[in-house]
């Protein structure tokens, strides 16, 4: 078992522990379960099936009531009427302060779970058992918990660090091949901003199985890099805007086609490939790197073709981005892989990262 910690203010700490088959060591793990009365499973139904009798029967252990709560799969289910029916499940449970939730499945259940921890009784703490491999390598640290408004992804949240994450890469047998490159996404994401040497590997996977068995690794890797960032940087005023790689565009495109349609990954994807387009035209990024980036979505079955889009509802949507700050745009480019740097684009320019 590899362990790492993050913390971001001086009382917060989030434990994270990484390890194949920790899925079947919850009940060892008093340290992080022993103190609390009663816990409340949070998960989604295709997880669910999977792993609450597992998990359930573990928590058992320390004594308490474990209540379960199973939401809908996917990011239609991200919103606030999901919150609301798991606060009068919360109430329903009597949970109080001394109580905790904890959050099994990927990055929709960790969001949603770890928001409502964050406002039910002005918050209560929580855990996150990440089963995707987007949230193993990203959602699951990071204090960032929050839902969609139809308007746009993500609008309302907030910074609520969990109390531990276990990351556990055997739970990635179950999850479809689609959504394991969709996460792959991300990984390659760590590579472009902060390691050539991830990319380079990344690069050299020819069997699917391969790159399980190194998945361990892998996901360590990409938490370092994420908590290395969030440490210096919690609240996005800086340095963690890196990790918004290719995600202004992808939020774009994930709205603009309605949540769903394209994947999170699919969309950053898209998104760190046009923006690297973009870079190598502003004379940033070397041609080389663009083909590079290219060559390893493929390789993971990602697309990098902006789809067609009506440029004025891009325009439109791009308004809602976080990160304007008054009318610039802070937008990460990779000048080469393995580096980042933010540029700021004016929000009169900012269209042409669509073109
Ligand atoms: N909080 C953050 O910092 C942060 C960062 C990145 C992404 N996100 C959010 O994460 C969400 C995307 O996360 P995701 O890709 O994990 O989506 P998801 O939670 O919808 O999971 C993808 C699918 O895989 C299923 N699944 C998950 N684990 C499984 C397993 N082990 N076995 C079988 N099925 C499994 C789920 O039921 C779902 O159908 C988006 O809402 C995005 O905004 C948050
Ligand atoms: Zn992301």
């Amino acid at each position: 078992m590899r362990k790492l910690s993050c913390r971001t203010e001086a009382t917060h700490e989030t434990q994270i522990v990484i390890g194949r088959g920790l899925k079947d060591q919850l009940y060892e793990m008093d340290d992080f379960f022993g103190s609390y009365r009663n816990l409340v499973v949070v998960t989604d139904k295709n997880v669910g099936k999977h792993y609450m009798g597992l998990i359930k029967k573990q928590l058992k252990s320390f004594g308490g009531t474990v209540y379960g709560v199973v939401i809908e799969p996917g990011e239609l289910s991200k919103n606030l009427a999901t919150v609301e029916k798991i606060y009068y499940d919360l109430s329903e449970y009597g949970i109080t302060r001394a109580d905790a939730i904890v959050a099994v499945g990927g990055g929709v259940v960790g969001d949603i779970a770890g928001f409502c921890a964050a406002t039910y009784l002005r918050g209560i703490d929580y855990f996150q058992i990440p089963t995707s491999l987007l949230a193993q390598v990203d959602s699951s640290v990071g204090d960032k918990t929050g839902v969609d408004l139809e308007v746009g992804k993500n609008l309302v949240g907030a910074f609520y660090p969990a109390k531990a994450v276990i990351v556990d890469p055997s739970f990635l047998e179950t999850l479809d091949d689609h959504f394991l490159m969709d996460g792959m996404a991300e990984v390659i994401k760590y590579g472009c901003i902060s390691s050539s040497k991830l990319f380079v590997r990344l690069m050299g996977y020819q069997y699917q199985e391969d790159l399980l068995e190194d998945m361990e690794d892998i996901v360590t890797k990409c938490l370092q890099i994420k908590r290395n960032v969030v440490e210096e940087d919690e609240r996005e005023s800086g340095v963690r805007r890196i990790l918004n790689f290719g995600h202004t565009i992808g939020h774009v495109i994930e709205t603009y086609f309605g949540f769903g349609t394209y994947t999170h990954g699919e969309a950053v994807a898209i998104g760190m490939y046009n923006i690297t387009r973009m870079s190598v035209r502003e004379g940033i990024t070397p041609e080389e790197d663009l083909e590079n980036l290219g060559v390893i979505l493929d390789t993971y079955g990602l697309p990098s073709k902006l789809p067609e889009m009506d440029m004025e509802k891009v325009n439109q949507l791009l308004g809602n981005d976080k990160k304007f700050e008054g009318d610039i745009l802070n937008v990460c480019v990779m000048p080469k892989i393995g580096t980042a740097e933010i540029v700021r684009v004016h929000k009169d320019k900012a269209i042409q990262l669509f073109m």
